[in-house]
């Protein structure tokens, strides 16, 4: 008799166990889709530093920064990281980031074609893991 109580204890508290462990993973927002929030790889923010933060960061313009603000990257729900890491590349890939102006005072500031692939491949790659 005692052992088969023993025996029901441990079922419950297994069967406890693992819904707390379920129940903890679905509350997380990145295991919902399968992407988390990253910081910005290296390679795209050495790029970012020269082309970009000028502007998209603290202390920048603040229309460029109501639309990406680099500085609260680290605080983006992975969705927004996406989107806006999917956004950079639009930008760069169509040649409308940085603008004119940025481009002809800073003549090193343009990302180059490899630069601009950088960006692109960074940002697939939250899309390859979303599945
Ligand atoms: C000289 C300042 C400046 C620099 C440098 C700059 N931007 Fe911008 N960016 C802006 C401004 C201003 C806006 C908002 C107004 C607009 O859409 O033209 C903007 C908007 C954007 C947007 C939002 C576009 C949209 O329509 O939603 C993205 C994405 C972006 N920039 C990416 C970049 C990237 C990536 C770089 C670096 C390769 C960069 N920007 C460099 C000023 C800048």
């Amino acid at each position: 008799m005692k052992k088969a109580i023993s025996i029901s204890l441990a079922l419950v508290g297994t069967v406890f166990i693992t819904s707390m462990i379920i129940n903890h993973s679905s509350a997380l927002p990145a295991a919902k889709d399968g992407i988390v929030s990253r910081p910005i790889p290296a390679g795209v923010m050495k790029i970012a530093e020269k082309s970009c933060v000028k502007c998209h960061t603290e202390g920048g313009k603040g229309m460029a920064q109501l639309h990406l603000n680099l500085s609260n990257w680290d605080k983006f729900s992975p969705e927004k990281q996406a989107g806006k890491a999917k956004d950079m590349c639009k930008m760069v890939s169509k040649g409308k980031m940085p603008p004119m102006s940025f481009r002809e005072k800073n003549p090193g500031g343009t990302p180059s074609q490899e630069e601009v692939k950088i960006i692109c491949d960074w940002a697939q790659s939250y899309q390859v893991i979303k599945k």
